[in-house]
């Protein structure tokens, strides 16, 4: 690939292929996860350009900002490809809002995974049957909970392998390929939203915050996690 990015950044962006195709060549039956975040669509990109066999979802949970949708349909218009969509049971949804209410997730942390499990984790779960990997957007520098991510993990909780393309790099380099290729990214990520997820559990951070600060902020940091990942301990790095 030719362009006028930082030889360290091409560096990271021809590793971050090569991790695709390998993953590909591999297991063959890969899915990438694109929670339309600034690193997802840096992997569409990559994926649609290099290994468009990869298949793409989203899990369209309910409670996403209007903002997320509007990308969604313009990432399906450049590339001109469907992202395949999975929805939370409705069963469980009304099961879930009869006992906890319409925004029971801010009333304690059991509450707010409860909330999680029913919008992200289970659809996850349809999503990921049947797939020998799963492909994140997730980096070591973005959370505590995330420090040890490899680019290559067994995923023991979803019983397949997952990789992590961007594992190493960081958000400036992030958005320099975004500017670089003058991809679409969340209109919210200019009103200093860095992190963002459903439209009640994410907020606008301040200059020097942590950019998962604005998710889930009344909880700690150490268990910001919604459980789409799990903890490092019970990943382990393949052979
Ligand atoms: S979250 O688990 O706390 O929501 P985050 O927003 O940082 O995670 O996203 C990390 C990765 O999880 C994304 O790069 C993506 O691979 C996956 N992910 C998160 N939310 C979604 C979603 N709604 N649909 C598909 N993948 C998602």
């Amino acid at each position: 690939m030719n362009t006028r990015l930082d030889p360290a950044l091409q560096a990271k962006v021809d590793h971050s292929v090569a991790v695709l195709k390998q993953a590909y060549a591999e297991h063959g039956v890969v899915t990438f996860a694109n929670s339309l975040g600034a690193e997802d669509v840096v992997i569409t990109d990559l994926i649609r350009c290099f290994v468009p066999e990869i298949e793409i979802f989203s899990l369209d949970t309910g409670r996403l900002p209007e903002e997320t949708l509007t990308l969604l349909a313009k990432i399906e218009l450049r590339y001109n490809f469907k992202i395949k969509l999975y929805y939370p049971e409705s069963a469980s949804v009304e099961a879930y809002v009869t006992e906890n209410g319409i925004n029971g997730f801010y009333a304690s942390q059991a509450q707010r995974k409860g909330c999680c499990y029913v919008r992200k984790v289970e659809p996850l779960q349809r999503a990921l049957a049947g797939k020998k990997a799963w492909i994140t957007g997730i980096r070591r520098e973005q959370a505590v909970t995330r420090d040890t991510v490899e680019f290559s993990e067994w995923d023991a909780a979803n019983q397949l392998h997952k990789i992590n393309p961007l594992a190493d790099w960081t958000e400036k380099e992030v958005w320099s390929f975004i500017k670089e290729f003058a991809l679409p990214y969340n209109d919210l990520h200019d009103q200093h939203y860095p992190s963002i997820g459903c439209a009640p559990c994410t907020r606008a951070i301040s200059v020097g915050e942590d950019v998962r600060s604005g998710r889930w902020w009344w909880e700690d940091p150490e268990n910001k996690e919604c459980g789409l990942h799990p903890a490092a301990s019970s990943l382990v790095k393949p052979d």
